[in-house]
């Protein structure tokens, strides 16, 4: 049994190894991103916020964004492991990246349409369409495939 209290959250990445990363995250995709790929991601963003619980010695969800630092801001990953769903953990990790991301203008993400209600309860968020390019070659690794 997980307490609530048990799952810290923060914002630094210094002393986030990739064991720490290694609990399933980007489950059910076809070409996972490795840990090292996963820390490579969360040091690209401009804003992370991690959900750890320390007793594991786990990060158990993440989301990160990525900011032109004036304008627009968006949102390419949020993922809880399903071992800790259900708790608040996704509510509380999209709180505090939109106090993160304040003064933007837009604040974007993608996901498929069976998940649109979670972020519609969460408030704030509205329906958008757009438009999408996936190179699935490049879903594990990246821009660079050597690491
Ligand atoms: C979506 C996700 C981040 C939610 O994380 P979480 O920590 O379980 O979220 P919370 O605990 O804050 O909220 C859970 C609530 O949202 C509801 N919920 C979860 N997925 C939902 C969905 N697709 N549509 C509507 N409600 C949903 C749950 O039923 C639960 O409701 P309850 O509180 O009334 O029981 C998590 O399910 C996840 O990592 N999914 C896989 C990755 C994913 O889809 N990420 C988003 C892609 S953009």
């Amino acid at each position: 049994m997980i307490r609530p209290m048990a799952i810290r959250y923060t914002s630094d990445i210094d002393d986030i190894g990739e064991a720490m990363l290694a609990g399933g995250f980007f489950e059910g995709w076809p070409h996972p991103p490795t840990s090292t790929t996963h820390l490579r991601i969360l040091r690209g963003s401009a804003q992370v916020v991690l959900a750890i619980d320390d007793e594991a010695r786990q990060v158990v969800g993440f989301i990160n964004a990525i900011s032109d630092g004036v304008h627009a801001a968006f949102i390419p990953l949020l993922e809880v492991l399903a071992a800790y769903r259900g708790r608040g953990i996704g509510r509380e990790l999209v709180r505090r990246m939109l106090e993160r991301l304040e003064g933007h203008y837009s604040i974007d993400l993608l996901c498929d349409a069976d998940v649109q209600p979670y972020y519609e309860q969460l408030g704030a968020w509205v329906r958008s369409s757009g438009m999408s390019i996936r190179h699935f070659d490049r879903q594990a690794t990246g821009i660079d495939a050597d690491r």
